[in-house]
């Protein structure tokens, strides 16, 4: 077990890549803390988590033998992420693993996006990592060891019509990720990027079907491009990319990413 004995928080753990990184983190051992908002933002056109899904998760993780606690968490709102994290150390008493990987999207054109349908997806993606790594990073310079992984995308490498917003704050996270990197080596804490290709989570089809687009079709519209067709990029293959990157396995690796996307950057436009 490469994990026994550390504490994970996973932000937007209650399903889709964050609960495969969470499950993914447990099958190693650690403990595990899931911060998810459970409610809906009207600017984006499908569903968020609800609690339900979040206890669900944390049940589904509880059962592999770790202790496992979902926490309800906006990590846009700084108080909510400063009560999150002492909710964690006080119940496993350090934290040793964040990763940031709440996100959503909307697809809108710069020319017709309003201003909250721009701050919902760069205050949860942008806002929420920067948070959350303020007061994660503390505790972890204190304890002088820690790993922290963002959760961009490949729209952090490339741009997507309609998602100016989603790859402005993806794009960010890479630098953000470079700077905390240099900040934080001389205290032993690592900081990486992992980069999914189309994950077909309830994200994706949220956003397919506000397309009015669902099943086969939408998912091959959505996976075109990708080099390697069968298998598709699972949830649990963004979990084995975070896994990875915060064993010792990595332990040389830090200010950089990982790309999982079956070689869709690879590919000239
Ligand atoms: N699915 C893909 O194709 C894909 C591709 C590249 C990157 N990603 C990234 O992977 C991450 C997870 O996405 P997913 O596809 O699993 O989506 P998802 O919608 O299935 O899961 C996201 C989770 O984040 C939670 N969340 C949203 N806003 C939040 C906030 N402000 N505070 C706390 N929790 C919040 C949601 O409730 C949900 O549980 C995101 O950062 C996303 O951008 C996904």
């Amino acid at each position: 077990m490469k994990l026994q004995g550390k504490v994970a928080i996973v932000t937007g753990g209650a399903r889709g890549n964050g609960l495969a990184i969470a499950r993914c983190l447990a099958e190693e051992g650690a403990d595990i803390a899931i911060a998810d908002i459970c409610e809906n933002m009207s600017s984006l056109p499908y569903d968020l988590s609800t609690e339900a899904t979040m206890n669900e998760a944390v049940e589904s993780i509880k059962s592999m033998g770790v202790r496992a606690i979902g926490i309800k968490c906006d990590v846009r709102k700084a108080v909510d992420v400063e009560n999150m994290v002492a909710k964690v150390v006080e119940t496993f008493g350090k934290i040793d693993i964040l990763v940031n990987n709440a996100g959503n999207s909307s697809m809108v054109a710069i020319a017709e996006m309003d201003e909250q349908t721009w701050d919902d997806v760069i205050d949860t993606q942008l806002k929420g990592t920067f948070l959350c790594c303020r007061h994660v990073l503390p505790h972890m310079i204190g304890q002088h060891s820690g790993n922290i992984v963002q959760i961009s995308s490949v729209g952090g490498q490339r741009g997507f019509g309609m998602g100016g917003h989603y790859c402005a704050a993806k794009h960010g996270l890479i630098g953000l990720n470079k700077s905390i990197a240099m900040e934080v080596a001389d205290h032993n804490i690592r900081s990486n990027v992992v980069c999914p290709g189309t994950v077909w989570t309830p994200m994706m089809q949220g956003i397919a079907a506000s397309f009015g687009m669902e099943g086969d079709e939408a998912k091959e519209q959505f996976f075109a491009g990708h080099l390697i067709k069968d298998p598709e990029v699972s949830p649990e293959d963004i979990g084995h990319a975070v896994r990875w990157l915060v064993t010792d396995e990595a332990r040389c690796i830090t200010g950089n990413m990982i790309t999982v996307d079956g070689g869709w950057t690879a590919k000239a436009p």
